[in-house]
């Protein structure tokens, strides 16, 4: 039998972790754990290029990886550690750094728009970003990453560097290829139907996390925006409410149409209400097993104490695989 193909993802500790997120992403995840050899990294070294205060920091990537945990990630099928206990990262990324173009760094359009929003802070780390995460993707031999439009062009330079180094010393790497769900559904902003739903995004009425309180999400799809008239159908100039319904699609596995059907005529107030109620009952049991989670520091960190420990042996034999193939003398 065929080992089963590498997938790899990361999520950055910042901002939460939104019901877009998962239905996705994660959802998919869920369901392809058995199928490949799957790595999710908590990837706190890259939310280091912009400032974070480091109680909150520590506490959100805990957060995180607690939450990975609580909607159903099983560390017994697949890697879940913090990018930052396993150091082979961040030798790898020098590694790559020599064989990356300064001009490949500075036209990425993220490193544009990054540095236009953090004017005081462009820092090395944030020219440096995408090779860290081409490390990320390359010490574990990852077939598959699945990326939303933003990481395209990260994924593209990571099989850029994979490939010359390739061309270089022969084949080292697996060129990772970007991952498409079978199926996903877009989400969209609360607040502005045409931006995508953000994890990190200043309006807290516009996204609701994995491990919201129930009067919390009930209050946000109350507030969420609709359109002009009061009709629940899905049409492209009824952004609004077209969202709601993917929303309510998504969780609850019924289908667009059956939802229109049923709440075609019964108004916005409505159905907003019983969209909160859906999406409540559907996170419940996740917020409770991660309440339950963060309540048990020393179960959280033998977990991350495994993971990293599975993450850094794999990882070590691609170190130790291009440090010979690039010459370094055999410690
Ligand atoms: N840069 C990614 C993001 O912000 C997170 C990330 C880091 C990542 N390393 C990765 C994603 C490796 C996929 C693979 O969304």
């Amino acid at each position: 039998m065929e080992p089963k193909k590498v997938l790899y993802s990361a999520i950055q500790p910042t901002g939460i972790i939104t019901i877009g997120n998962y239905a996705g992403a994660i959802a998919n995840w869920l369901k392809v754990q058995d199928d490949y050899t799957s790595i999710y990294a908590i990837a706190d070294l890259h939310a280091l290029t912009v400032r974070q205060v480091p109680q909150e920091f520590r506490q959100r990537a805990l957060s995180f990886f607690a939450q990975y945990l609580a909607v159903g990630l099983d560390p017994e099928k697949s890697v879940i550690y913090f990018q930052s206990h396993v150091p082979f990262h961040t030798e790898l990324q020098w590694l790559l750094n020599c064989y990356t173009y300064v001009g490949e760094m500075t036209r990425m359009t993220q490193f544009k728009d990054k540095s236009q929003k953090n004017a005081d802070n462009i820092n090395m780390g944030l020219l440096d970003y995408p090779v860290l995460m081409a490390a990320d993707i390359l010490l574990y031999q990852s077939a598959f990453v699945p990326v939303g439009a933003d990481q395209k062009q990260h994924l593209e330079i990571t099989r850029d560097i994979a490939i010359r180094f390739n061309n270089l010393y022969g084949e080292t790497f697996v060129v990772p290829e970007p991952y498409i769900a079978k199926q996903g559904a877009r989400i969209f902003s609360l607040q502005d139907p045409t931006a995508k739903m953000s994890k990190s995004d200043p309006d807290p009425n516009a996204a609701v996390s994995i491990i919201e309180d129930a009067d919390s999400i009930m209050r946000k799809f109350k507030r969420a925006v609709t359109d002009c008239d009061s009709v629940v159908e899905f049409r492209e100039d009824k952004p609004a409410i077209s969202n709601l319904l993917t929303i309510f699609s998504a969780m609850t596995d019924r289908s667009v149409e059956s939802l229109v059907n049923e709440y075609h005529d019964l108004g916005y107030r409505r159905f907003k209400h019983d969209l909160g109620e859906a999406v409540v009952e559907r996170f419940a049991p996740v917020r409770e097993r991660y309440l339950k989670l963060m309540n048990d520091k020393g179960y959280l960190s033998e977990v991350a104490r495994q993971g990293a420990e599975r993450a850094g042996r794999m990882a070590y034999k691609t170190v130790a695989k291009v440090k010979r193939k690039i010459g370094l003398v055999q410690p």
